[in-house]
């Protein structure tokens, strides 16, 4: 394979339908062989014919990570990107298009998503998750297959956006609070996993680890553990942080300064 670049798919072989990829930069395993869905009959027919009918969609695909993906094919490269996700159109488009016509939609199946996300596909079999496989919601609930802002919920900045995305769902922990939790602006991900874990509630920790990577623990007299200017010594011994009798409004309070509730 081409020396100098990243590859972490292998060659369009021809017309079994598998494809490679060759991306610049990516998170997912090396070697990883994805085939885009299969539509019995149909062939690839490329991005540009997409736009006759889908024009607000490949405007805004270019700048897609996405639209970064390029099919080692001869015929597809620079113009292949919507059919890795909705599988060859060709049979799609001679009969003028159309819902549940020779596509794929992956907003109703992950199944294409995971050809190269197998990360994320293990993550959503842990034993917490969001139900996404159990297809009671999906992927672009949370994420933006067709635009710029694919990964709506953390770039930059953009962690109130991330709440946003969560507040969807989820209004009780994202109105706004009396007393706010700081943590919060963080994004909801400082403290769970988004896909899946293996600790209830979806946390990255189970423990009181979760609240300590910000909150030190600072010793005090005679052997006592503080955190901030109160005595956690035994505190830290009963349990989670956020169990009954602590701090159980953890992402805010409208009484309780310390967010106990
Ligand atoms: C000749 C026009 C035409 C072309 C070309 C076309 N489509 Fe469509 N497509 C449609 C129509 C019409 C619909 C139904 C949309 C609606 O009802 O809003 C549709 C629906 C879809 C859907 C939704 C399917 C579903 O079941 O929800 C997807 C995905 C799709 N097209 C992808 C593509 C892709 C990818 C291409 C290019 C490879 C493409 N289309 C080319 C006309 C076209
Ligand atoms: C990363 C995978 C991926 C790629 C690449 C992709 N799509 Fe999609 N597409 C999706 C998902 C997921 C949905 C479902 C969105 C939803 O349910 O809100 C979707 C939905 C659609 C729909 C239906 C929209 C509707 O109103 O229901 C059309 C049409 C479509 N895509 C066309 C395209 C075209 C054209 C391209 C290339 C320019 C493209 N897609 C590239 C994943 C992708
Ligand atoms: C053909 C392979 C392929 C398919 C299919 C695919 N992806 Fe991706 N995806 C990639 C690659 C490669 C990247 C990394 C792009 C980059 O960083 O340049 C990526 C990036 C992403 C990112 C952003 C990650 C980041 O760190 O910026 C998200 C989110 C994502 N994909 C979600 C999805 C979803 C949801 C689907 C299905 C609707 C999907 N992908 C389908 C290959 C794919
Ligand atoms: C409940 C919302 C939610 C759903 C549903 C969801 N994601 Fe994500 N996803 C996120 C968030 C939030 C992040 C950012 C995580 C972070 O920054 O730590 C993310 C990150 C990613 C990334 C980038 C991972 C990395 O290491 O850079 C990929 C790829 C991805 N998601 C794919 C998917 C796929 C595929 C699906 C559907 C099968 C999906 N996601 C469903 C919220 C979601
Ligand atoms: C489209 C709706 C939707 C979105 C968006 C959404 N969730 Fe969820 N969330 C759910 C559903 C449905 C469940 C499962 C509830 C159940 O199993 O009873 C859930 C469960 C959870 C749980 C576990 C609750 C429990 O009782 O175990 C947490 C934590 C959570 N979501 C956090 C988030 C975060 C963080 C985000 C944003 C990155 C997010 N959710 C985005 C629908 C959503
Ligand atoms: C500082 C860490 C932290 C942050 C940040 C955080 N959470 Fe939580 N979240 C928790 C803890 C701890 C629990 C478990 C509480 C319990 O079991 O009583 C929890 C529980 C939940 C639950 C389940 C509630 C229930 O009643 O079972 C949901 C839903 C949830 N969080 C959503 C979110 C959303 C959405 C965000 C972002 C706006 C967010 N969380 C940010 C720590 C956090
Ligand atoms: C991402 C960092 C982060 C995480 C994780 C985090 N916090 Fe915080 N928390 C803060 C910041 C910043 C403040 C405001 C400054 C301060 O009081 O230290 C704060 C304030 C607090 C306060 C108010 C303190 C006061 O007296 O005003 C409590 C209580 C609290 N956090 C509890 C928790 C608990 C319980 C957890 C674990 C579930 C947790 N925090 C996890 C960042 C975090």
């Amino acid at each position: 394979m081409k020396p100098g670049r990243v590859i972490t798919g292998a060659i369009f072989v021809g017309g079994a339908g598998v494809i490679a990829l060759l991306v610049n930069s990516c998170s997912i395993a090396p070697a990883t062989v994805a085939a885009p869905p299969a539509i019995p009959g149909a062939s690839f027919v490329g991005n540009k014919t997409c736009a006759d009918c889908h024009s607000g969609i490949t405007r805004s695909f270019p700048t897609s990570a996405h639209a970064r993906i390029h099919l080692e094919d001869t015929r597809a490269i620079g113009q292949t990107g919507c059919e890795s996700c909705h599988g060859p159109a060709s049979l799609h488009v001679a009969g003028g298009g159309g819902r549940g016509k020779f596509i794929v939609n992956p907003g109703k199946d992950p199944a294409a998503c995971f050809e190269c996300h197998r990360q994320e596909e293990a993550e959503f079999q842990l034993p917490q998750h969001h139900p996404v496989l159990e297809k009671k919601m999906n992927c672009a609930q949370c994420h933006d297959p067709h635009g710029s802002d694919i990964l709506k919920p953390s770039g930059g900045l953009m962690m109130a956006r991330q709440n946003e995305t969560c507040a969807q769902c989820h209004r009780e922990q994202t109105r706004p609070f009396v007393f706010e939790h700081p943590a919060l602006r963080e994004g909801c991900t400082a403290c769970h996993n988004p896909h899946g874990s293996i600790n209830a509630k979806l946390l990255t920790q189970r423990d009181a680890n979760l609240c300590l990577r910000c909150h030190a623990q600072a010793p005090g007299p005679a052997g006592s553990l503080y955190i901030g200017n109160v005595d956690h010594t035994s505190l830290i011994r009963m349990g989670s942080c956020w169990s009954s009798g602590c701090h159980t409004a953890v992402h805010g309070s409208n009484v309780d300064v310390r967010l106990r509730y």
